[in-house]
């Protein structure tokens, strides 16, 4: 029987295990064998045989169950290691999420004005005539009202039509000196390719005492600021109009996509209209209780950036949740 302890400990495989179990234990194995010619054998050495047939059954029962335990272990360990998924592995075909070009756009225009201290507000998107309109130099039937229609509720409540309020708002409840800018949605009954019902802009007021603010101070920072946003463009300054602001100058600059030249973006003028700005009209600071200060703001659009920044044809086509269109700008 010994070469079947042997032939146990040397077994490299559970099927070898189990051809061995057959061998010994079997119908026709061994054991049945050895128990049969126990039949023929002296009956007063039936006994013995007996005695030493059954060790060796439970001897060999317990070497093949031991041995089994041992390798169906090692069988497990071999195939975990061949089939080792790795978990933390990062799929190529992840859907990563992205910052949507308005948002990030956004956050750049912040990121230049809070490097250069100004604070940052908020204001609220649903607003009163007198922050939206009256505050601003803006009285009730003015003809410069036209030109931003709204939505309207209830006690002369609108949407806001600009982030313009929420000079009026930081003036009501804070002393001069003042520095912020305000990014914010903002609504207008206005849809076609360069507008949307609702759009974002970012607003920035300075105010500090008389005489120490100039024009010259608000062209300084807008020409920096735009050649942060747009890298090495040409800036130049137009006579406007804004009832808030007084002189107030529109800020263009030299196209992005002709650099200058003339096409069908910039209307072949070769430059690109991207702000409104001025010095704040005295008409607002009264309206806010506001003396002896001087300051300059300014106001523009999120949207219409982010599309001269990554070259977006229809303004429209920023919030219609297009996958294949946001996923260009990751
Ligand atoms: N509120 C103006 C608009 O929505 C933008 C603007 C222009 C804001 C000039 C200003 C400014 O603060 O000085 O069209």
């Amino acid at each position: 029987m010994k070469e079947w302890y042997d032939a146990i400990k040397e077994a490299q495989s559970v099927e070898r295990l189990e051809e061995i179990r057959i061998s010994v234990f079997g119908k026709k194995g061994v054991l049945a064998e050895q128990f049969a010619k126990m039949k023929s054998a002296p009956n007063e050495e039936k006994a013995q045989i007996a005695k030493e047939l059954n060790t060796h059954k439970s001897g060999l029962t317990d070497e093949l169950m031991q041995r089994r335990i041992t390798l169906q272990t090692l069988e497990l360990e071999a195939a975990m290691k061949a089939e080792f998924i790795d978990v933390t592995l990062f799929s190529s075909n992840s859907q990563a999420g992205a910052l949507h070009p308005v948002m990030e756009t956004m956050d750049r225009i912040i990121e230049y004005f809070t490097a250069m201290n100004f604070a940052v507000k908020t204001g609220t998107m649903v607003e009163d005539d007198f922050n939206n309109f009256e505050a601003l130099n803006l009285p009730k039937y003015h003809p410069a009202r036209d030109m931003q229609d709204t939505f309207y509720f209830k006690d002369e409540m609108l949407l806001r039509t600009h982030t313009s309020p929420v000079q009026i708002r930081t003036m009501m409840n804070t002393k001069p000196p003042i520095r912020m800018i305000a990014p914010g949605a903002v609504f207008r009954r206005d849809y076609d390719i360069t507008h949307t019902p609702m759009f974002h802009q970012v607003e920035g007021l300075l105010v500090d005492e008389e005489g120490k603010v100039s024009f010259a101070n608000l062209k300084y920072i807008l020409e920096d600021f735009l050649k942060y946003m747009f890298g090495d463009v040409e800036v130049r300054f137009r006579p406007s109009f804004f009832p808030f602001t007084e002189p107030s100058a529109e800020v263009d600059i030299s196209c992005v996509f002709c650099k200058g030249k003339g096409c069908r973006v910039c209307s072949k003028t070769g430059w690109l209209e991207v702000l409104g700005c001025g010095i704040v009209d005295p008409n607002v600071f009264d309206a806010v209780k506001y003396k002896n200060v001087s300051g300059y703001a300014f106001g523009l659009g999120v949207e219409r950036f982010a599309m001269l920044i990554h070259q977006i044809g229809d303004l429209r086509s920023l919030f219609e949740g297009d996958i294949k269109l946001l996923e260009q700008f990751q």
